[in-house]
């Protein structure tokens, strides 16, 4: 088991590719805190970890509140032995406008404020719990949007924001052997995009981009939950400041 012993926190751990980062990191035998805004959605994946033998606890949290990430850090501090590993999944994008004229001051606010800041942050409240142990393994979540998308302005600028911030906060934080990289998926199949587009649409959407990967398919949740792991377990100990795509081949 490659996170035996570990403590890891998840943001967004009720979304997609929160939940199956979850599962992925409890089976291999991690101390799984599931955070998220939505409480139903931690209830039920703490339930699945625990069924399949697994550790875990919730935790709400609305990571565009700095208070309640405070909170959540130090519920964290004064419940568990230590903080091994931090994994900011919670995220989305709140503005996915096609045209420069049409973006909006409050949803690119708000986009900046759930994609960026609560990265910052959340990484912010966790070197302060790492530090003095000189461990720790934080991973971010970018997007394949980091290297430009047009029509996704505020969403692509936060994902690219989390990729310059990682390399900083790897610099920072070497010398505590604090490990800082930041994942790069393109298309993923989950849940939310059939629910906020309807099945023909996402179908659509979906084989259109399975079309274009050289993999010819679009990435699981799986796909990445597994390059989180990579990045979060000691088999990665000697890579810092790092950006993972997980595109199947897309945008070479
Ligand atoms: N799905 C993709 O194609 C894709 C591609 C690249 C990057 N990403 C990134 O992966 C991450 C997870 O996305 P997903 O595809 O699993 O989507 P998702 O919507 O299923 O998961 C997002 C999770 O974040 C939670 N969340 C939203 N706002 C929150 C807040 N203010 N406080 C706390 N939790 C909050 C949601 O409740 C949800 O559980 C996001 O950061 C997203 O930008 C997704």
């Amino acid at each position: 088991m490659r996170l035996a012993g570990k403590t890891a926190l998840i943001t967004g751990a009720a979304g997609g590719i929160g939940r199956a980062a979850a599962q992925c990191f409890a089976a291999e035998g991690a101390s799984v805190i599931l955070s998220d805004c939505n409480h139903t959605g931690i209830f039920e994946v703490r339930e699945d970890i625990k069924k399949g033998g697994g550790q875990a606890t919730g935790i709400v949290a609305d990571v565009t509140k700095e208070d309640e990430i405070v909170q959540l850090f130090s519920d964290i501090e004064s419940s568990f032995p230590a903080l091994d590993i931090l994994v900011n999944i919670a995220g989305g994008d709140l503005e996915p406008v096609a045209d420069i004229e049409l973006i909006d001051y409050e949803r690119m606010s708000k986009n900046l404020d759930l994609n960026l800041k609560s990265s910052i942050l959340c990484c912010r409240e966790a070197c302060r719990l790492m530090k003095p142990r000189r461990y720790g393994r934080i991973v971010n979540m970018s997007s394949l949007v980091y290297r430009g998308s047009p029509g996704q302005f505020s969403y692509s600028a936060a994902k690219g924001g989390i990729f310059s911030f990682t390399r900083s906060l790897a610099l920072a934080m070497g010398p505590y052997r604090i490990t800082v990289n930041a994942l790069a998926p393109a298309l993923v199949d989950v849940p939310v995009f059939e629910k906020v587009l309807g099945p023909e649409r996402w179908k659509t959407m979906a084989e259109d981009a399975a079309g274009r990967y050289p993999l010819q398919r679009i990435a699981t949740p799986d796909d990445v939950a597994k390059s989180a792991l990579f990045l979060a377990s000691d088999d990665a100990a000697f890579i810092t400041g790092q950006i993972l795509e997980i595109s199947g081949g897309a945008r070479l």
